[in-house]
């Protein structure tokens, strides 16, 4: 019967013959202990140099420098396209729609260039060699690990990768860049200071704040941003909600104001009014935010910040679709069900002498979920 190499039990070396022998024995012992059959053995350019050499190495660095060339875009696009929300019909809205796309693609693009570069190198540059290895079980022994790690420097040396500057230099700035645009991707949102305007800090302020004085009304949203509705306590049967936004005289000669707020996320607030028989428990400190049975709470949920858009007037509960949290609209939204930990924020209202309601401030606490700095 012909015997299989991994029939024939190579001698396992001591520590000091293994220190003593040469990367080649090493490589060979490996492939002996390994059962490693090898088939063929082939250098692809045996003659360094050679015209079709430079031509494959060109065709592996063109890859490189094209993710290299990628990755910078992608920095560019990533920190200076206008990256803001602007509504369709607002100028600059066509330059916003394309933000995500072109991130989208520089940066695919550049990883698909960093991984077309590695194949075209295996493929063009590394020496053809074809093998048969034996399956093993377990750990492997110190001496598998030295000749694996011989094996290696062997592939690295042969694979000329020493004297191929172009790919080399290519190859490390496309994984510099790369390695760049994630870092910028991961830690981008922190390089802006989000505290930089002290109490008017834009996660501690919302449109119902107003800077000089001006007071702020409660109106409608017909669908038309310069349709401008105010409310009225009267408007709304007991039992119903309605979602109110900001608004305030000095907006109405400037159609982009009037429909900034009907699109900033921390504009909307359900207007509840309940039924007159329901027990009202109110917050510490805010026993006069409520105008009689009407009740004002901010509509950005305080688990994930979705929209708590459902009111079910029988039980006066807040629910919010996302994950099925639930706020008692009679006990100053406190939660009741799922995930969200703290109440709703409370807009103060009162009624002016025209009869129209309006905001008496802006929300004493932030609206939406939580955040580090925040201390309620
Ligand atoms: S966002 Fe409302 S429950 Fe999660």
């Amino acid at each position: 019967m012909q015997s299989h190499p991994s029939d024939a039990v190579p001698r396992v070396p001591s520590d000091e013959e293994l220190a003593r022998m040469s990367t080649e024995d090493l490589v060979r012992l490996g492939n002996r202990l390994d059962d490693i059959e090898i088939v063929s053995e082939r250098d692809r350019f045996p003659v360094p140099g050679t015209r079709a050499e430079k031509r494959a190495e060109r065709q592996v660095a063109g890859w490189f420098i094209l993710a290299t060339l990628s990755g910078i875009a992608f920095l560019v696009a990533f920190i200076a396209w206008p990256w803001e929300y602007v509504a369709p019909f607002e100028e600059g809205a066509f330059w916003y729609t394309l933000y995500t796309p072109v991130i989208g693609f520089t940066f695919g693009f550049a990883v698909f260039a960093l991984g077309m570069g590695v194949i075209a190198y295996s493929k063009k540059l590394l020496p053809e060699d074809l093998t048969i290895q034996q399956r093993h079980d377990g750990r492997s022994p110190e001496v598998d690990r030295r000749t694996a790690a011989a094996r290696l420097v062997q592939t690295g040396q042969r694979s000329g990768l020493t004297r191929r500057k172009m790919v080399v230099r290519s190859v490390g700035a496309a994984g510099g860049v790369l390695g760049v645009g994630v870092l910028v991707a991961a830690f981008g949102g922190f390089i802006k200071n989000p505290w930089k305007e002290g109490p008017n800090s834009p996660l501690l302020v919302t449109d119902w704040h107003s800077e000089d004085g001006e007071r702020v009304y409660l109106r409608r949203n017909t669908g038309v941003a310069e349709d401008v509705v105010l409310v009225r306590p009267g408007d709304l049967e007991p039992g119903s909600m309605e979602t109110v936004y900001p608004f305030k005289e000095s907006m109405r000669t400037h159609p982009e104001e009037l429909a900034h707020v009907l699109k900033s996320p921390d504009s909307p607030v359900m207007l509840i009014r309940l039924r007159p028989n329901v027990t009202v428990i109110k917050r510490e400190g805010q026993q006069d935010f409520n105008y009689g049975t009407l009740f004002a709470y901010s509509k950005i949920c305080t688990h994930m910040g979705c929209p708590t858009s459902l009111y079910e007037d029988q039980t006066n509960r807040i629910l919010c679709p996302c994950h099925q949290s639930q706020f008692l609209a009679n006990e100053y939204a406190k939660p009741i069900f799922g995930p969200a930990a703290r109440p709703l924020p409370q807009l103060p209202i009162a009624v002016d002498d025209q009869g129209y309601l309006y905001a008496r401030s802006d929300f004493i606490e932030p609206v939406g979920p939580a955040f580090w700095e925040r201390n309620s």
